[in-house]
């Protein structure tokens, strides 16, 4: 990417938020689904709908296997389910309901996961696919404008074909190559996050290694779909969802970096969003 294209988001752009309209509805707020959370995965998906919650979407659904159900309605009562065990023509009309889709956490690598990607492309909604929904992906002939990958470097040497160690020697050079291939939005986390759409390059210096624990990535997912759903671009949800989510990990750390847990964000990115 040129120079001149190359800016640096900190801590001032969810500055940008204006307050609610007086008259909303959760309709108008954005309707969310979030798909995945195979067998022994049911968390990744609690936790990328609560991000997407606390983005201030209006309503969020989880899709997930149907034995999940107790457990993320129990955790979270706000959220809906519905309970998928085969992929067939009602998962269509399921997706069609969402203003914006969220795929792969926890979505595992199996035939399940495979045919609800499959299913969420088909549907043509703005997306965020992460984590194993990335995996999935991999040779896949799927190229979109409107959706946003956020891959971390293991999940980019992957989508790329080569090692972890060649994607961190030249983040910038793997995020053109993810680009060119895959088109949209990418976002190549880990510490110094990139989001590039082609056009323009963010570096995002904000997060803490506090991040470095299970289940962050998951959440980051969500409130970006939350902010897609919400009427952001797929650039502006990924640039501002990274501010955010990293933002709420810097104001989490004054407890400790070290414990600091995915579930420790999500007062924090409500303070942000408003
Ligand atoms: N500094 C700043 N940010 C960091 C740091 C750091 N040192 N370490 C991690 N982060 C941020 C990343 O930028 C990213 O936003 O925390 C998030 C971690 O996301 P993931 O690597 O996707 O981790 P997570 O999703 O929690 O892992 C759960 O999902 O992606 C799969 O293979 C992964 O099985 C794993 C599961
Ligand atoms: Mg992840």
């Amino acid at each position: 990417p040129e120079p001149s294209a190359m800016q640096i988001v900190s801590s001032q752009c969810v500055k940008a938020f204006v307050p609610r309209r007086r008259d909303a509805h959760k309709g108008d707020c954005g309707k969310v689904s979030i798909v995945g959370g195979d067998y022994g995965m049911a968390g990744a998906v609690r936790l990328a709908a609560e991000g997407c919650l606390r983005s201030g979407a209006g309503l969020v659904t989880v899709i997930s296997r149907p034995e999940h159900q107790l457990i993320v309605s129990a955790t979270r009562p706000e959220l809906m389910f519905w309970g998928c065990e085969l992929v067939d023509m009602e998962v269509y009309l399921k997706l069609g309901w969402a203003s914006a889709l969220v795929i792969g956490p926890g979505l595992g690598t199996g035939d399940w996961g495979y045919n609800l990607l499959k299913a969420v492309d088909l549907s043509d909604k703005p997306c965020v696919i992460d984590a194993d929904g990335l995996n999935q992906l991999k040779g896949m002939p799927m190229r979109r404008k409107d959706w946003v990958l956020t891959p971390h470097p293991g999940e980019a040497a992957r989508l790329l074909g080569v090692s972890i160690e060649e994607v961190e020697q030249d983040r910038f050079k793997a995020i053109e190559l993810l680009h060119e291939e895959y088109g949209g939005v990418i976002v190549l986390k880990g510490a110094g996050t990139l989001i590039f759409n082609g056009e323009s390059l963010t570096v995002a210096p904000v997060g803490n290694p506090g991040l470095a624990s299970g289940g962050c990535g998951d959440v980051l997912a969500g409130v970006i779909g939350g902010l897609m759903a919400q009427g952001y671009t797929g650039m502006e949800a990924a640039c501002l969802g990274v501010v955010i989510h990293g933002e709420a990990a810097d104001l989490a750390a004054k407890s400790g970096e070290r414990g600091m847990l995915a579930s420790d964000l999500m007062p924090y990115i409500r303070q942000l969003v408003n």
